[in-house]
């Protein structure tokens, strides 16, 4: 059985001083909510807060990404053993905010994939098409290829720490939310890409997420479907109500 995970994914919100608030708030509304794992991916700055506020609770901290060398002439990067060292336990990569604003490519993603994973960090990798890629008939393609290429040289064994984030980019922070057929079948081509590569019985152990307008309202019904094990939630993570109800339905 493949593991839920609901993750928050806050962007370019909250301070250290909202974070330390914000989880300790949290923290008893979804303890003891076990069925799925509940991360909050954080800035940069605010991981130490956030992982003294989440000591003891069933909350486990994220970052937003992560460089692929271990150290060196990179300034404003953090790498994976820094984020290990702080405590954090998953790490988003290629996020199509990175790919649209920073730069971000396949390639990156990949090499930023297998510096995390090689580091102990569970993955949070996100793919997603355009409007105009959906429009066009691309959706499976570009889902499979963007999944491909974001594993290339992970290792079966290190596959056990990937989830991957199926958000169509149209979704994202737009109030549009795939429908649960849509989602399910984005998600499904994502899971088929990883059997091509890694076989049936590997793919069906990867938790696949569905990410782009996830709310209190529609969680359930995404939730329900096979092939969605979870959310990336960006808005709706930003409320202590509306993230616990998220987590209440992952759990139903
Ligand atoms: P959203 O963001 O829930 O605000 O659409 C999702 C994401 O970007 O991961």
């Amino acid at each position: 059985m493949r593991r839920t995970v609901i993750a928050g994914n806050w962007k370019m919100n909250m301070t250290p001083a909202e974070t330390k608030k914000f989880i300790g708030e949290l923290a008893p509304m979804v303890a003891g909510l076990d069925k799925c794992d509940i991360v909050l991916c954080v800035p940069a700055i605010d991981i130490p807060a956030a992982v003294e506020a989440a000591s003891g609770t069933n909350i486990r901290i994220g970052a937003e990404n992560v460089h692929f060398k271990e150290s060196g002439a990179y300034t404003g990067e953090i790498s994976a053993k820094m984020l290990v060292e702080a405590g954090v336990e998953y790490v988003v990569i290629g996020h199509s905010e990175r790919r649209q604003y920073f730069g971000e490519t396949d390639k990156t993603v990949n090499l930023r994939t297998k510096a995390a994973l090689a580091a102990g960090l569970k993955t949070i990798v996100c793919v997603g098409e355009s409007l105009e890629e959906r429009e066009l008939g691309y959706t499976e393609t570009l889902l499979k290829y963007q999944t491909k290429m974001a594993l290339t040289g992970v290792t079966a064994e290190q596959l056990k720490n990937v989830v991957v984030a199926y958000e169509p980019v149209w979704a994202i922070g737009t109030g549009v939310t795939a429908t649960a057929e849509q989602a399910d079948e984005g998600n499904g081509f994502v899971r088929a890409a990883i059997a091509e590569a890694y076989g049936a019985e590997a793919a069906e152990e990867v938790t696949v997420q569905y990410g782009g307008s996830m709310n209190d309202g529609n969680a359930a019904e995404l939730l329900s479907k096979v092939n969605v094990d979870g959310g990336l939630i960006g808005g709706a993570s930003l409320k202590t109500d509306k993230f616990t109800a998220i987590v209440k339905a992952a759990n139903a």
